[in-house]
């Protein structure tokens, strides 16, 4: 029995009289114990440990009375356990030397056998979930496969993807393919997590706004919904899709518990969309926790009057800045614990 529940009775709609609050990336490098572990291990290695995985998950609850643990991994484990060896380099940020160009290149991309090859995540949710000891729910997560079809693409980080989106342009079949391929193993990859301990799952598709709006239902949309509803009757899932204001209202319709929504669309109009039917998370402007504390606290405030206190989640509309200070951080927390 966990002994804060907060974030799973606003997944479920029940009325509170304040939201519960975590922060995407709250395990992230504005953290200095986080920046002392990052200088020992490399990224993967962090990831591949779950010692370190754990207690960099653990890091940002000891410090702020936050509602949720995130397991610290990344979601490019999924297509590294599929045969794309990506690497994290510094100063660049995810690699991948041999990129997924051609239907050839699609077709070496296997489906793997999670237990084997992800079994370090798996470890660290069963020793996170043991050192969380029922204090707060754990989320596990997944990259959407749109969003990894373009780092697979790609080969690195871009802000347009215009490689990507070309072979899917180009390459329907070949791109169908390869979002099936990555669908299937992140669906048995969830169940896994889910089994392990999990409590909540959260997908982040944060390229899906790259896509128009019709393309989005054609390369993004359809597989993400394949993932809901293999998880649904599992545990809460909660969609954050990335400048995808456009596809609320269909998202909402769906089996997922709540929607992410970054901070160019306003409550109103997200509530609009959605009609209300369904919880929401974000919303604030990760760049506005630079803003001194005092303002942070009344634009925190101004948020939840704005979402409501029921079915709604209190977090960023994207992950935390590395340049974030720490006082910054504890003031959004604090302004959502103390909202009256
Ligand atoms: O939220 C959390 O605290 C959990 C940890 C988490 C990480 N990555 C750790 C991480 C989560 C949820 C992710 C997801 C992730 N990874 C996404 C989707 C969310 C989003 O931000 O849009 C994406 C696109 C990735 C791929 C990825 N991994 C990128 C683009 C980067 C940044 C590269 C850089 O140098 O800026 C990473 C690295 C990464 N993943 C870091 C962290 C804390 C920072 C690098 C480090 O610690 O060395």
């Amino acid at each position: 029995m966990l002994q804060n529940d907060l974030l799973l009775r606003a997944l479920r709609g029940e009325e509170l009289s304040r939201p519960p609050v975590w922060m995407m990336r709250q395990a992230g490098r504005y953290l200095p114990e986080f920046i002392a572990l990052r200088d020992k291990y490399d990224f993967f290695t962090r990831c591949q440990t779950p010692e370190l995985a754990t207690e960099i998950t653990l890091q940002p609850l000891r410090r702020f009375p936050l509602d949720a643990a995130i397991l610290f991994s990344d979601i490019l484990v999924v297509p590294q356990a599929m045969g794309m060896n990506f690497e994290m380099k510094p100063g660049v940020g995810p690699w991948l030397e041999n990129t997924i160009r051609t239907e050839a290149d699609v077709k070496n991309i296997f489906i793997p056998d999670v237990e084997e090859t992800l079994g370090y995540v798996f470890d660290a949710i069963k020793l996170t979930k043991k050192e969380l000891d029922g204090k707060v729910p754990l989320i596990g997560f997944a990259g959407s496969p749109w969003t990894i079809l373009c780092y697979a693409v790609e080969g690195k980080g871009s802000k347009t993807f215009d490689i990507a989106k070309g072979f899917c342009f180009e390459n329907p079949v070949a791109a169908h393919k390869l979002l099936q391929k990555i669908t299937d193993t992140t669906i048995a990859y969830l169940l896994k997590k889910i089994e392990s301990g999990c409590d909540v799952i959260q997908l982040f598709d944060s390229w899906g706004g790259l896509l128009s709006p019709k393309d989005y239902d054609k390369f993004s949309w359809p597989y993400i919904e394949q993932i809901v509803n293999a998880l649904a009757n599992k545990v809460p899932v909660t969609v954050f899709a990335k400048g995808c204001w456009f596809a609320l209202e269909k998202m909402s319709q769906s089996k997922a518990s709540a929607l992410g929504v970054d901070w160019t669309v306003s409550p109103q109009i997200a509530r609009y969309l959605t009609k209300n039917s369904i919880t929401l998370q974000g919303n604030f402007d990760p760049a506005r926790l630079l803003s001194p504390p005092e303002t942070i606290q009344k634009m925190v405030k101004e948020m939840i009057d704005k979402f409501g206190t029921t079915k709604y989640i209190a977090n960023l509309g994207h992950g935390i800045l590395p340049n974030v200070p720490v006082e910054n951080a504890q003031a959004f927390v604090e302004a959502v614990v103390n909202y009256k």
